[in-house]
Order: structure tokens, then sequence, then C-alpha cells
């Protein structure tokens, strides 16, 4: 028998085998005829102990290295099967997707960057200041001193700590912060949350937001903040929309007014929606009181300014016609998927 053709023909029968071989169970089937118990390489060195030692050696030293490059074919080709990129899909393509459900942004989201462009288009800055305050910057810095009546107001969480820092109850502090690094003039916005002791209810919740409002430059009246507010509000609601300015009182303002959105459902007449007063309080303002001029550094005799808070889910509440402050809290997404 002429071994050396035997073990030409059996390499050529394996290579042809192996191209063909396109699914993990074909290549095992071709390593069972090759290697396995009964398989021709292992026949073949099985057979060896026939012959004379020298043909045993030259023999067999042919088919082990047969062996061994079948066997290392064999595991590459496994290998690739294994490998991703190789692997046909191991699912049905043809099934439905799972749905992949999309994020949107919150209503207080989607109001606040509203009114952002609104104040941006108008040439104001946009800053942030801190949740937790001391008592300086959210009190006595805005001309509320200790033990001031006024502090009732404001009532709020106290950290228990030595230096008394607490959760702001408006974003007024962050007029102080920003006075405090920059020079007049200067108009800037700053949006955040605000924190009260106030019990639950439809229109109160103990978390909310604010959009605080501060422009600082000579010669700033109360006109400017009637502009200012008109041109946001009928950016917001619409032509139609009216304001109206009531006096009030804040210790950092002076004068102070409350400002009124006219309801949108009755015209100010008076319904359900507006509690039957025809209006709706949505902020309140002021000019800088020159006092707080003056605990930031500014020269009160020479810079004049005006300031708001706006209550953001009071505004979002008359523009989306929401009746209870407490869906913005409470992840109901039926509500939350109402809103593009
Ligand atoms: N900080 C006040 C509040 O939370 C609102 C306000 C801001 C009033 C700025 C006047 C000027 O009630």
């Amino acid at each position: 028998m002429d071994w050396l053709r035997e073990a030409e023909r059996a390499r050529k029968e394996f290579y042809t085998l192996l191209a063909q071989a396109d699914t993990p169970e074909r290549l095992e089937n071709i390593r069972i005829l090759f290697m396995g118990r009964r398989g021709k390489v292992t026949r073949t060195l099985r057979m060896l102990a026939e012959l004379s030692i020298e043909e045993r050696r030259r023999v067999g030293e042919v088919f082990n290295r047969l062996k061994e490059e079948c066997e290392q074919k064999i595991d590459e080709a496994s290998n690739r099967f294994s490998s991703k990129s190789e692997r046909g899909p191991s699912f049905d393509v043809t099934l439905p997707g799972k749905p992949f459900p999309r994020g949107r942004r919150h209503p207080l989201t989607i109001l606040e960057d509203e009114i952002r462009d609104i104040f941006v288009s108008l040439g104001f800055e946009v800053a942030t200041g801190p949740d937790v305050e001391d008592d300086y910057h959210n009190f006595t810095a805005l001309n509320i001193p200790d033990e001031h009546p006024a502090r009732e107001m404001w009532d709020t969480f106290y950290l228990q700590e030595k230096e008394q820092r607490l959760l702001r109850t408006h974003t007024s502090p962050v007029q102080i912060r920003i006075m405090e690094k920059s020079k007049p003039p200067l108009a800037v916005i700053s949006p955040g949350k605000c924190y009260r002791r106030d019990a639950v209810d439809a229109r109160h919740s103990p978390v909310f937001h604010q959009i605080e409002g501060l422009w600082v430059d000579k010669g700033i009246t109360f006109a400017h903040l009637k502009g200012v507010l008109e041109y946001l509000v009928k950016r917001l609601f619409g032509p139609e929309a009216t304001l109206r300015l009531r006096p009030s009182f804040f210790p950092f303002t002076e004068p102070s007014c409350e400002v009124d959105l006219d309801c949108l459902k009755c015209r100010g007449k008076g319904c359900e929606h507006c509690g039957f007063k025809g209006y709706l309080e949505v902020l309140g303002a002021g000019r800088v009181h020159p006092q707080v001029f003056r605990n930031a550094g500014y020269d009160a005799e020479v810079w004049s300014g005006l300031a708001f808070g706006l209550g953001l889910e009071r505004i979002a509440m008359v523009l989306y016609g929401i009746g209870d402050i407490r869906l913005f809290l409470e992840n109901d997404l039926k509500f939350l998927r109402s809103f593009l």
C-alpha cells in the first residue's frame, strides 16, 4: 500500500468537505469521519502496528502530522462559527420588535426652556445658584434680618449643622450671588427649585420652581418691569393676554407688586378655573431695594434695578389647564405623556 498517496488523498478529501461545511453540525461530522474512533486517520494510525519499525516511523509521522493539521483546521472553522460576526441570527428576524419607549421632557422643563428662550432673546443671561443656601443669602442680604416677621412668609427646612444652612425658599438669593460676582449693568434670569414648609394640597407643594429675574442699570423704572413682563406673557399666552399689577410687599423690593394674569378661561369674569377671582397670581416683583444694593456692594445712588420671581408651576397650570399641582411630582405616565 502506498501510504503517502493514501495520506494525500485523505487530505484532499478533508479539505473538500471542510470547504462545504456551513454549519457546526457538518463540521462535527467531518471531525468524526477523520478523527473519530473509526475515522480514516485514526484507523490508519491503528494499522501501523502491523508495519515494520522503519515503515511505522515514516508513515506514522505523515499521518500524525495530517491529524494535527486536520484538528487545527476544524478548530479554526468552529471558532469562526461561534464568533458573532459569522453566526447567523439566533432569533426570528420576522418577529415584531419590542417597543422601545422614548423619554420626553417634563412639562415644567418644556415651559422653563420656553421662558429661558424669551428672556435670552431680550438679552438676559442665565445663571444658577445652590438649592442649599445659607441664612445670609436667603434672608439677611435680602433685607430680611433675623427675627423680622417677614421671615414667617418663608418658613423652610433647616439642615442640622452649625452654620444653619437651609433649603432656599425662593430663587432671590441668586440675585445677591450674581451681584457679589459681577459688576453692573446686568440682566440675568435664574431658574431653579425652591422649598417651603407648606402642606401639600392642590395649589401648594413643599418643592416647586421659580424663575428669578434681575435687571440692573441706570434709570430702570417700573415701566421697564411692566414692559418686560407684558412681553413675556404675550409671547407665552398670545397677544390678548393681559396683566394686572397689584401693590404688595417684599422686603427686598420697593415699591413691590404682585402680578396677576387674567384668567384665560373666563377673561376676568370669574370661573372655577381661577377660583372665581377672574385672575391668577403668577409672580412677585418690584424695584430692587436700595438696602439690597448696599448689601451686595453696589452704589444705590447710581444703580437702579428691577427684580421678579415667577412661579413656574403656576404659569404651567394656567398654560396647560392643569388643576392640581401634585400632578407635576407624581410621575403619572399618562399625564407626562400628554406633553410633547
Ligand atoms: N422671592 C419672592 C417670593 O418667592 C418673589 C419676588 C422675587 C418678589 C423678586 C420680588 C422680587 O415670593
